[in-house]
């Protein structure tokens, strides 16, 4: 049965920083509270006009290259988002459409800032089950033009940022590849972090009394999630650990989605991990949900972090709630 390897990764982030001292002209907010609170120093923004879709094409071509690929070499794309451009049709056929292929079947992921994961677990089956050989697997999100950037949305608009990640995944016959990928979800917490419009529950979808009561931006009970995530996370590390037999000291490498600083340090102390067998980079990109883990794995990579023959951690929770975490001896 063929295993799934990574054979090469990218990523794209938009040339707008914005750091928190610009956050601070827009809304009642500090640096000190949001680097103390989140470890954010500063997160990237689109231009007006710049699609997902667009974005996730950049990744992509940079891991097409690092993979020594065409994008007509890929026989599927899987695409992870919270933030499509459009209701519908997903953002994985404009992705597509910019690559230039057709007829190669594109899926949308919803699951949040854990897509990546559950993406990588159904692209990992569709190549273990010979499938497809060839796979672009995506992580993309704009949340820049989804936030309430005054007073009242500080909480949420001082997380998030904008960004896609991308990698290409292929089949081998090799002994590496992705070890296991186990994924969750608990519907209870549905409205705990979430964005309660528009919706298709309403006549119309959205109207201007939802717009005047702020009620088509994403919100959040924060002291829940980070309860939650701080559980979950090691908790299914450990989970995909026992499944192969393995034990934290066997990480080389571990990629938390970069949620918050804070969730990130507890997940690492709980794991029992030192500093430098865990990746972040929330410092400069904040949290760009679906795109987080692509864009550190690329980063890592280019930093050389990673080498053949490790042990990498790939783990997320967000909304839902989801969350799942991926072994792969890379
Ligand atoms: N700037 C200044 N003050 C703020 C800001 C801000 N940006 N946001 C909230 N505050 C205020 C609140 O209004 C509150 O004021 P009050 O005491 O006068 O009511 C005070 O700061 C404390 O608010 P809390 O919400 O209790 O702050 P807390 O210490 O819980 O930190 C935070 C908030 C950072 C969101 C925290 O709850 C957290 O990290 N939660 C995890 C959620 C998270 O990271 N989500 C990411 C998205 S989900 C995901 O990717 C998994």
């Amino acid at each position: 049965m063929p295993r799934t390897a990574f054979a090469g990764t990218g990523f794209y982030v938009p040339e707008r920083v914005v750091t928190n001292h610009e956050l601070t002209g827009l809304m009642d907010t500090t640096d000190e509270w949001i680097v103390e609170r989140t470890g954010i120093r500063e997160r990237r923004w689109v231009p007006e006009g710049m699609s997902g879709a667009e974005m996730a094409r950049r990744a992509s071509e940079m891991a097409l290259d690092d993979a020594g690929l065409q994008a007509s070499d890929v026989d599927a794309i899987v695409l992870g988002t919270l933030s499509p451009d459009h209701f519908f049709p997903g953002t994985g056929v404009f992705l597509q459409r910019e690559l230039g292929l057709e007829g190669i079947p594109a899926l949308d992921i919803r699951a949040q800032c854990s897509g990546f994961v559950y993406g990588l677990s159904v692209a990992d089956a569709w190549i273990r089950a010979g499938q497809y050989r060839t796979i672009l697997l995506v992580g993309v999100e704009i949340q820049s033009t989804g936030i309430d950037v005054s007073t009242r949305g500080r909480d949420m608009a001082v997380l998030f940022g904008d960004g896609a990640g991308a990698a290409v995944l292929t089949a081998t016959d090799g002994a590496g590849g992705v070890l296991s990928t186990h994924i969750h979800s608990d519907g209870r917490y549905a409205e705990t972090l979430w964005a309660e419009f528009q919706s298709s529950k309403h006549h119309p979808r959205i109207d201007a009394d939802v717009l005047a009561q702020a009620r088509h931006y994403p919100s959040m009970e924060g002291r829940e999630v980070f309860k939650h995530a701080v559980t979950r996370m090691p908790e299914v590390v450990r989970e995909a650990l026992v499944a192969n037999g393995l034990d934290t000291d066997d990480i080389d490498l571990l990629i938390p989605h970069q949620a918050n600083q804070r969730i990130s340090e507890m997940v690492q102390r709980r794991l029992g991990l030192a500093d430098d067998r865990v990746f972040n980079n929330i410092e400069r990109y904040g949290n760009t949900t679906a795109a987080t883990i692509p864009i550190a794995l690329a980063e890592a990579v280019r930093q050389g972090r990673l080498e053949r023959g490790q042990l990498l951690c790939l783990v997320a929770f967000g909304s839902g709630f989801t969350w799942g975490a991926s072994l792969i001896r890379w």
